[in-house]
């Protein structure tokens, strides 16, 4: 637990739990929980081995949007340090963006600007029900930027964009499912459980994977589907690489001894990352020869 001026930071093994922590200010992003954050998400980072990154807010806000006082108003007549903080802020949300773990969203409560960028950056968004979202930059004079534009333009639809992006009208969690920015919203008292439901499916799968899959995704949809299948065969012989071979060894294995059912579950990891135990170190060349279930049969 690394506790910040404003922002909490928990590692439990696989997964990371990061809360915007200045509840008096709705969890308004300042300059200092922008460098905060920048410096939580390099621990989680260097962690190494976190599957899941959850964002949530202390209190009943998730997040109040950039901090209009001291993010713009305040250092807007001082060129150097308005720069200065922007970049503080866009190398974060760049991390969080690009984390190697899948972040996912608790979206407690208030939601506005920059907050829903977050939300929008996000792979997995859970929302309270009561939870208030808008882009509500129109009402102060300007329009989302910052790449809060980007993560409207990548989770709603043209005509939801821009009603919500022109006239700053808010959206409940509820509203938000059917939008397609959240995945979920559930009463708020039923939030924790409902993230903590999604955070144990992912921390079953395989790390590598869970990250391979996301740079799958993010790539292929900016390509033609010949360039795609070229990509992810290419993904696919790294991750093989990368975990040894831990789909035929440890996944199609398991199945062959009819130990799981993958329409409806996920195989059981063995060893770190996938890596070989010691036991399952040899099980590689049986597998390849199509032998596995008779030969993993017998040393199960
Ligand atoms: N920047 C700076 N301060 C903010 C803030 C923001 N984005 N959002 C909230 N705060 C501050 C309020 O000014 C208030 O400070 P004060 O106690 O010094 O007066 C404090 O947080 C509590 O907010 P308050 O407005 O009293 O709470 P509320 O429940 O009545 O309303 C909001 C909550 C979120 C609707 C309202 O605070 C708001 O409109 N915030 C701005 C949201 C926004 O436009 N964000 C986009 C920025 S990119």
């Amino acid at each position: 637990m690394s506790d910040y001026e404003c922002v909490k930071l928990a590692i439990d093994g696989p997964v990371a739990t990061v809360q915007l922590n200045r509840p008096e200010k709705k969890n308004a992003m300042s300059p200092t929980l922008h460098q905060n954050m920048v410096d939580a998400l390099t621990e989680v980072e260097r962690a190494g081995d976190v599957k899941v990154t959850v964002l949530t807010g202390v209190g009943d806000s998730f997040c109040g949007g950039m901090d209009l006082e001291k993010c713009f108003l305040e250092p807007f007549s001082n060129p150097a340090e308005f720069e200065r903080v922007n970049v503080t802020a866009f190398t974060w949300f760049k991390k969080l963006k690009y984390s190697p773990s899948v972040t996912v969203a608790k979206v407690n409560g208030w939601a506005f600007g920059g907050g829903f960028e977050l939300v929008g950056l996000c792979d997995i968004a859970i929302a309270a029900e009561e939870a208030v979202f808008g882009l509500s930059e129109i009402n102060f004079g300007v329009f989302p930027g910052g790449g809060a534009m980007w993560a409207t333009t990548h989770n709603l639809n043209r005509k939801q964009a821009l009603y919500y992006s022109l006239t700053g009208a808010t959206f409940t969690g509820r509203e938000a499912v059917a939008l397609g920015l959240v995945n979920q919203a559930v009463p708020a008292a039923e939030l924790d459980a409902a993230t903590q439901r999604v955070v144990d499916s992912l921390v079953k799968k395989s790390r590598l994977a869970l990250r391979a899959n996301k740079q799958a995704y993010e790539k292929s949809v900016g390509m033609t589907f010949d360039d795609s299948i070229e990509f992810e065969m290419a993904k696919l012989a790294e991750l093989w690489y990368l975990t040894e071979n831990e789909w035929v060894r440890q996944g199609l294995a398991q199945f062959a001894r009819r130990e799981y059912r993958p329409g409806l579950e996920a195989f059981q990891l063995e060893g770190k990352d996938g890596r070989p135990t010691r036991r399952g170190k040899g099980a590689l060349p049986r597998a390849r020869r199509g032998s596995v279930k008779l030969e993993e049969k017998g040393e199960a």
